[in-house]
């Protein structure tokens, strides 16, 4: 399903509800150019998990721990912009804490996809004009077969959200 998100603010409420569907063990993989707005999106997802911390593109970090401040899972944030492969993939040893974490991943495409069977897709696509961005969900394996993504993403009911 895709949806348009018509400024920074809409991609954090989009990012929120993301989230309400995410649990501990998911894994996220945000496709799209520098700057389509994958750590605004990952952003949402942090504030609305309730984590410890800025959610951030630093310039040396590749991966970032969030830890929950509401007895949540917490925000695992990986940018693998700058990464090699995947033998710089496995020095991370994500697999570690993905069973208690929300995994996301920044230019993880073509990467991360041996980590889990399942994993939740998102690109991202801006408007060459405008700044809306479109983004488009898809959830592949198991633990997404029955999860109606489209009807968090596009419910009226702002209840939670910034
Ligand atoms: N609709 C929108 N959604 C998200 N960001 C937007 C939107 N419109 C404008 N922006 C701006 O675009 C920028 C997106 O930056 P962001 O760091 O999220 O991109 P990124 O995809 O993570 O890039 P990179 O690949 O360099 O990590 C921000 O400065 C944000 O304010
Ligand atoms: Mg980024």
């Amino acid at each position: 399903m895709s949806i348009v998100l018509p400024d920074t603010d809409a991609t954090i409420a989009a990012g929120s509800r993301l989230a309400s569907l995410l649990r501990a063990g998911d894994l996220v993989v945000l496709t799209g150019g520098l700057g389509a707005g994958k750590t605004v999106l990952t952003r949402g997802i942090g504030s609305a998990l309730g984590v410890r911390g800025e959610v951030t593109s630093p310039t040396f970090v590749i991966a970032r721990v969030h830890p929950s401040l509401v007895g949540g899972p917490e925000l695992v944030h990986v940018d693998a912009y700058r990464l090699g492969g995947t033998a710089e993939l496995d020095d991370l040893d994500l697999e570690a804490e993905l069973e208690q974490a929300v995994t996301v991943v920044e230019w993880g495409a073509g990467l991360v996809e041996g980590l889990t069977d399942d994993r939740l897709e998102v690109t991202l696509t801006p408007d060459p004009v405008t700044e809306e961005r479109t983004m488009e969900v898809r959830g592949i394996g198991p633990r997404w077969a029955d999860v109606d993504i489209a009807a968090v993403l596009t419910t009226e009911d702002e209840g939670g959200l910034p």
